[in-house]
């Protein structure tokens, strides 16, 4: 028989620690060579679009910077044909990505901030953001809520004014993935990822080549050396 003790040590080694709500997920952006997941970013714009463009605005972006996602012009110009600007007539390519539209009295006085550069500005980022997103829970017994506003364990001061923007089938996935809670937040997270840093991907690759190209080169510069000196005996 193992003792409790012991289990919950191997539950804290295995990750599991017991005051998360979830485990996050190992995002793909993160670490020195990480890259974006386009068809996970992919998604993370449809959730986007669907449960948080309402309120957030992603001021930094325009519906053409998708293509860095792997979208086809075409699919792009599709998006944007759809989405109707506050002025009545339809987006293009070129327009910057379309505003919220939320009263700033809307939530007490806590405005919805603007996402474009949330994953870079906070410790963290994806797994951050996920956090967040599926960090509501029950209050612990006797805290008291601020009116409007909702428990949330991985919020700083645990105490959010944005009411939970997920569930389970809050979207609709078009290549098939089952759209629960925490896929939707793992999937909008690495989109923010992505949309605070749309070169990571490639700028990795090119620090990766360039690590490999750099190690070669002191190879040869080992090799060289070795040969030259040894000429001398
Ligand atoms: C009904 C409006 C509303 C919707 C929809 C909404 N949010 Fe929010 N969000 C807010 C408000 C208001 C705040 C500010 C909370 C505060 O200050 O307590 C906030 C805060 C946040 C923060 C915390 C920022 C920080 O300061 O650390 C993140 C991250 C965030 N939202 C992401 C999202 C994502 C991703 C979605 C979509 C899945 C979403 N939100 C949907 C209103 C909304």
């Amino acid at each position: 028989m193992m003792r409790p003790f012991t289990l919950s040590l191997l539950a804290l080694l295995a990750g599991a620690a017991p005051a998360m709500a979830q485990s996050a997920p190992s995002f793909p952006s993160s670490g020195p060579f990480g890259h974006i997941d386009d068809a996970a970013a992919q998604r993370g714009f449809a959730v986007y679009e669907s449960a948080c463009s309402a309120c957030h605005s992603l001021g930094a972006l325009h519906y053409r910077d998708l293509e860095g996602l792997g979208l086809t012009s075409a699919q792009v110009a599709g998006i944007a044909s759809g989405i109707k600007l506050a002025d009545g007539s339809l987006a293009t390519p070129d327009s910057p990505f379309k505003p919220a539209a939320v009263p700033a009295s809307a939530f007490g006085g806590a405005l919805p901030p603007d996402l474009s550069s949330i994953a870079a500005q906070r410790p963290g980022g994806a797994a951050y953001i996920y956090a967040v997103l599926t960090g509501y829970t029950p209050a612990p017994a006797g805290l008291a809520i601020m009116p409007g506003h909702y428990y949330n364990s991985a919020y700083p001061g645990g105490q959010i004014a944005m009411p939970p923007p997920l569930h389970d089938g809050a979207v609709t996935y078009a290549d098939g993935t089952s759209p629960t809670t925490a896929q939707e937040a793992a999937d909008v997270a690495e989109f923010l990822t992505w949309a605070a840093d749309p070169t990571l991907t490639i700028r990795h690759e090119i620090g990766l080549r360039a690590l490999i190209f750099f190690g070669f080169l002191f190879l040869v510069a080992l090799a060289v050396k070795r040969r030259a000196w040894s000429a001398q005996s």
